[in-house]
């Protein structure tokens, strides 16, 4: 998953990102977010927050609507090599407007919250008709626990996505990335593709499918080595 998010560096932090408890704990946050036009409204009549905020662990972890200023304040702290500036890009005035009006209006944003603090993020919109991208999930450091990440993506992510008809959550990471290949693989994505980019060097994608046909057709038209076993 390839972090984006430097584009509005100079936008004013007017969302502070940091909420009581009290205030997480309560939805106002996410009620008090202006009604966001994403793409997933759009195409899927989706609004990923609905079911948020949500308590993700007995010690406080909540995932809550975040906004755009709350995202980037979080990578630019913890993240800043993922960026595209951060790898040594310089997208010009133009591209950094555009990637900041997709970013913050049209991207399902969602923020891991331990205390006020911002812990986590996700960054997500739909790539076509029926696939769903990630483009960003990361952790800081100290919050990097499986348990908390696959909770939040199963019940966060793929339930939503699956109730709504969405077939596929598509993803890319780094090949040295072992901590998101190996979330990967206990999610049960599968790989379906590798690029070199011009932005984010080598990447490999991983599909989870949502849709059981779609695990089944995929498994029929390529899975043509290894008979899977009956029971998996
Ligand atoms: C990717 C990420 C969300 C996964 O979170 P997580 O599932 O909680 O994963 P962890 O970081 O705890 O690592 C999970 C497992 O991967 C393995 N792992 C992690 N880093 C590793 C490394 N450098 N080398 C070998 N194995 C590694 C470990 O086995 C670990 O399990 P263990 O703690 O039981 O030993 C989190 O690591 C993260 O935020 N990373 C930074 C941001 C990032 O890379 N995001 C993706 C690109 S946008």
């Amino acid at each position: 998953m390839s972090a984006n998010m430097k584009g509005a560096q100079d936008a004013p932090l007017t969302d502070s990102h940091n909420f009581s408890p009290t205030e997480e704990a309560s939805g106002i946050i996410t009620r008090n977010l202006p009604a966001r036009a994403t793409q997933s409204a759009h195409l899927w009549g989706l609004h990923l927050y609905e079911g948020l905020p949500k308590q993700l662990t007995t010690d406080g972890i909540f995932a809550v609507a975040a906004s755009y200023e709350r995202v980037h304040a979080f990578v630019a702290e913890q993240y800043e090599m993922f960026t595209e500036e951060g790898l040594g890009c310089s997208p010009n005035t133009f591209a950094q407007k555009s990637k900041q009006a997709y970013l913050s209006t049209g991207c399902d944003l969602i923020a891991l919250t331990h205390a006020g603090r911002t812990v986590g993020i996700m960054v997500g919109a739909p790539e076509d008709w029926s696939s769903y991208y990630v483009r960003v999930f990361a952790l800081a450091p100290d919050y990097q626990r499986p348990s908390l990440t696959r909770r939040f993506v199963r019940e966060c992510l793929f339930e939503p996505l699956a109730r709504h008809g969405v077939e596929r959550v598509v993803a890319d990471t780094n090949p040295a990335n072992l901590a998101m290949t190996r979330l990967f693989g206990e999610l049960g994505f599968f790989v379906t593709g590798n690029q070199l980019t011009d932005r984010w060097g080598a990447l490999i994608r991983y599909t989870k499918f949502l849709d059981p046909a779609c695990e089944q057709q995929f498994h029929r038209r390529f899975g043509g080595g290894a008979p899977r076993r009956k029971q998996r």
